[in-house]
């Protein structure tokens, strides 16, 4: 039998899960990954499909997570090593811990460096740089910053020594704190942005560009860049969301807890396009601004509005927290692997996975300068980590775990662990996990590479 008790300690309430898993899903991914790739794939269509997969695939897998790690109660890799266990199963999806390791790994190596250009716009914002910023000039004041490997070393070191310096002493102490009072904190600056938005950008257009679906701009790959970033935005597929579960009291609601987690995050993605499409497109700058989107728009908004300076610099200040808040959860399932199975010391396994992941994060921030003409499949490193974690070992994470919970443990375990009281909710739940998520994360793969 599992234990009932991770040895790396438990949530001291149900509300502590909740505020753990909506800080490792609200980050990034919500307000730099999600408008910039909308804006990119042309708007409305991408997010229905979207919020499709959030509610379709996304929900139902982190359902799904969070019982295997309430199950295995260790890391995700000995999780799933010690479930296959009971379950009479196969070792082999120990494996399946393992392609989660990699995959924050290689997610933490780039997201340090972009977390590193939201601490630089800190100071930026503080200093008073958007001052009297135009269009063209925040294009250039993003460009420079860019071109300028020194001082994005410096941020991403920055931020990487925070990340582990949470980890290493433990992921609750300061995270439950940080959570309940920051994240409404950036709640309350982004409606103030789309307040914003609606008086001084073009608001009726950005709505538009969100929310009006032209089926014709959506591409095969356009669909697995949306079910990607629903992964990624929910940290599903990786083990980040098993490793919190494992820490989860054996009475709370699984059910309510993801659907907490999905809500809040899906809020704050939608949240961030309707300030940053508004304010675009009344600048007259192009939704198809790539990775740089909310650091070229966004300035411009602080530049213009009465206390900018305040709210700017707040405004990325609490970024910068969303970011760490995420952060922690990525490596979170390598160092308690480490703890568990080498010995080794939190302090100790922290450090290690956070220098591992800081060297593959200078290569990602010289891709953006010095290497740049060094590509892969056209892409540079950033670009490719970033494309190949979210679309393809996310998936196929999440794949894997629909499988397991759906095809190869045993029902009555799977219903014993999820309590649902409602057989109902139980069934569509199920026929979610066991049918339409892999099908469709097949499907999407399938077609993206151009099979079918
Ligand atoms: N969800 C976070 C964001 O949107 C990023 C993140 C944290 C993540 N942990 C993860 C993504 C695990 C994938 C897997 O910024």
């Amino acid at each position: 039998m599992p234990a009932a008790v991770s040895i790396h300690g438990q949530w001291s309430t149900r509300l502590a899960f909740v505020l753990a898993a909506t800080g490792s899903a609200v980050g990034l991914g919500n307000v730099w990954r999600f408008p910039y790739i909308v804006g990119d794939n042309g708007g409305g269509a991408f997010v229905l499909v979207y919020l499709l997969c959030i509610l379709m695939i996304g929900l139902p897998i982190m359902m799904a997570e969070i019982l295997l790690g309430r199950l295995g109660r260790q890391s995700p890799i000995n999780t799933m090593l010690t479930v296959s266990r009971a379950e009479g199963l196969s070792r082999g999806w120990g494996l399946m811990g393992w392609i989660g390791v990699l995959a924050g790994f290689l997610i933490l190596s780039f997201y340090s460096v972009i977390a590193g250009w939201a601490l630089a716009y800190v100071f930026k914002a503080g200093s008073g740089g958007f001052t009297g910023l135009d269009a063209e000039g925040s294009s250039e004041m993003f460009g420079a910053m860019l071109a300028n490997p020194e001082a994005l070393l410096a941020w991403h070191t920055i931020f990487m020594v925070m990340t582990a310096m949470v980890v290493a002493r433990g992921v609750r102490s300061g995270l439950e704190r940080a959570v309940t009072i920051l994240m409404p904190a950036l709640v309350v600056l982004l409606v103030i942005l789309v307040g914003y938005a609606m008086a001084h950008g073009d608001f009726l257009g950005g709505l538009a560009f969100l929310l009006r679906p032209d089926f014709s701009a959506l591409s095969a790959n356009a669909v697995l860049l949306a079910m990607g970033q629903a992964f990624f935005t929910l940290s599903l597929g990786m083990g980040a969301i098993m490793v919190y579960g494992s820490y989860l009291s054996s009475e709370a609601s699984i059910a309510r807890a993801s659907a907490a987690v999905v809500a809040s995050d899906t809020l704050v993605a939608l949240l961030a396009g309707l300030a940053i499409f508004p304010i675009l497109l009344a600048a007259g700058l192009s939704p198809g601004q790539g990775p740089g989107l909310i650091f070229v728009t966004l300035p411009l908004a602080f530049a213009e509005m009465p206390l900018g300076l305040f709210f700017g610099t707040l405004f990325f200040v609490l970024l910068v927290f969303a970011a760490w808040t995420s952060a922690i959860s990525l490596i979170e399932p390598a160092v308690a692997f480490l703890v568990e199975n080498l010995g080794l010391s939190r302090v100790f396994a922290t450090t290690l996975v956070a220098m591992l992941a800081w060297l593959l994060g200078i290569a990602a921030l010289l891709s953006l300068n010095v290497w740049s003409g060094f590509t892969l499949f056209d892409k540079g490193v950033l670009d490719l980590l970033d494309y190949v974690t979210a679309n393809i070992l996310l998936p196929l994470g999440g794949f894997l775990i629909a499988i397991f919970v759906g095809w190869r443990m045993s029902q009555s375990s799977v219903m014993n662990e999820l309590r649902l009281r409602n057989m109902r909710a139980f069934r569509v739940w199920f026929f979610l996990v066991r049918y339409l998520a892999p099908t469709a994360i097949v499907v999407v793969f399938l077609r993206a590479v151009g099979v079918i």
